[in-house]
């Protein structure tokens, strides 16, 4: 009789019980994990990847070509816990046949929920408002004070229609918006009908907008697509949010259009680097909301994505469809 050999697998990380479960239970796997919350030292990951057929990582793992090499041809499925796949060196993935994992829809509601929050949260400058109660800057009840900016008959601007954009949209639509702006690579006629969201240029957006939120994936096409010339062409009352990735942003540029008055807040999910050193510039700004990636951050669905990844890592291993694939 010859027995099956046992697949190997390694996780990058502590994963929500959900999924540690499901991949606890797969009697066809070795399962070892960095049993840490904090993120694998790069040497440490090439060396416990060696020989792994399967890989469960995050979106703060860089998954490169050394990574790669170092786990050799026994490498099949990559499964990451984020929808996001720009940390995973994917040309190099594709050359080598290793299929890919990823969490898409899962985590669209708890982000375009937080996206909205911090919206909110920025236009009507909560941080700064929330101070002065603990300072004593607030005194009495004065009109031109603490005045932001609201949504009722705005133009709100949504870079990258895609399923966050589109739930972001929904959700701020029962807020007034008079008009919907979308960008991305081409138009989206059936999505953008329930919002009636037009189609423009970057520039176009950047210019009639008067809340833009940045919900596209990190592309060598969207990185730096909101700079200088971006913030230039904003309107000075303007309000920016990205909850993409940091490096959609030119984040000195951002500094210089908040710092000048160029454009009047920015609320911020994604940093380069993350974290954010504390004692970054964007820090000093009170017109800068900035929190510590936590779009997808509610214990459910932080669960759920763990049980997609590694369902898919189990299916990618077995030969079978994965739930969620990303087609390379
Ligand atoms: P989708 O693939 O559904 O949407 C991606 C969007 O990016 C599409 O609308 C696409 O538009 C747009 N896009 C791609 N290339 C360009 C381009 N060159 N110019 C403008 N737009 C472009 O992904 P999701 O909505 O599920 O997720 C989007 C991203 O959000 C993820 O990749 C991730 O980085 C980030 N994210 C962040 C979270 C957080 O915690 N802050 C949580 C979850 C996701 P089109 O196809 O029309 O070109
Ligand atoms: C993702 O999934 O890409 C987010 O950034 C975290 O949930």
């Amino acid at each position: 009789m010859k027995l099956a050999r046992l697949m190997k697998v390694f996780v990058t990380r502590r994963i929500p019980p959900e999924g540690w479960a499901a991949l606890a239970r797969a009697a066809d796997c070795e399962v070892e994990q960095w049993d840490s919350d904090e993120p694998i030292p790069s040497k440490e990951l090439e060396r416990r990847v060696a020989g792994a057929h399967g890989l469960l990582c995050l979106l703060s793992d860089r998954v490169d070509k050394k990574v790669l090499d170092a786990a050799g041809a026994d490498l099949k499925v990559i499964s990451t816990l984020s929808v996001g796949v720009d940390h995973l060196a994917l040309d190099e993935i594709k050359k080598r046949g290793i299929r890919v994992g990823y969490t898409p829809d899962v985590l669209t509601d708890a982000t375009a929920e937080l996206a909205v929050s911090l919206l909110l949260t920025t236009c009507r400058r909560l941080p700064e408002a929330i101070e002065e109660v603990k300072n004593g800057g607030w005194t009495t009840w004065k009109p031109m004070w603490m005045c932001g900016y609201g949504l009722t008959q705005s133009t709100v601007g949504i870079l990258g229609l895609g399923r966050i954009g589109q739930a972001v949209a929904r959700r701020l639509k029962p807020f007034g918006v008079q008009r919907f702006l979308y960008t991305g690579r081409h138009p989206r006629t059936q999505e953008a009908a329930e919002f009636q969201a037009e189609f423009v240029s970057a520039p176009e957006l950047a210019a009639e907008s008067d809340f833009i939120v940045v919900a596209c994936s990190l592309t060598p096409d969207t990185k730096g697509l909101c700079n200088k010339d971006f913030f230039q062409k904003m309107k000075k009352t303007a309000v920016f949010v990205n909850i993409s990735r940091g490096d959609v942003v030119n984040q000195d540029d951002l500094y210089e259009a908040l710092a000048s008055g160029q454009i009047a807040a920015a609320g911020l999910d994604v940093t380069t680097p993350e974290p954010l050193p504390t004692n970054h510039p964007l820090l000093t700004l009170k017109n800068c909301v900035i929190l510590p990636h936590i779009g997808s951050a509610t214990n459910q669905t932080r669960n759920t994505m763990s049980l997609l990844a590694a369902n898919n890592l189990l299916a990618g291993l077995r030969g079978e469809p994965m739930p969620s694939e990303f087609k390379l």
